[in-house]
């Protein structure tokens, strides 16, 4: 699993609370609070959207909500930013084509 469960400042994630999402699909396991693209990180999904013109794969690159890179279609809204917004149990989270629909 790719996810730091002690860290030196931060403290354990041993105590969060496991919650279940929807990926395309497929259930992954995330921790309640945590940015959904922590959740897929560690679920091993590496690709949140492809562009519109040439359908390039894009993926986490500033993770602080700037560059719009991690959009997916969470719960059926489009243009949403993974990276700052926190999983929630039982929210549906889609890969994005192009602009979303
Ligand atoms: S990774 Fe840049 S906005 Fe999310």
């Amino acid at each position: 699993m790719l996810r730091i469960e002690e860290h030196p400042i931060l403290g354990s994630l041993k105590d969060a609370r496991r919650v279940k999402l929807d990926y395309d699909g497929r259930e992954i396991e995330g921790r309640e609070g945590e940015p959904i693209a922590a959740a897929l990180m560690a679920a091993g999904v590496r690709t949140f959207r492809y562009t519109k013109r040439f359908h390039q794969p894009r993926g986490i690159y500033c993770a602080i909500g700037r560059c719009t890179d991690c959009m997916m279609i969470v719960d059926g809204t489009p243009n949403v930013r993974t990276c700052v917004t926190p999983v929630k149990e039982g929210m549906k989270v889609e890969t994005q084509l192009g602009y979303g629909k």
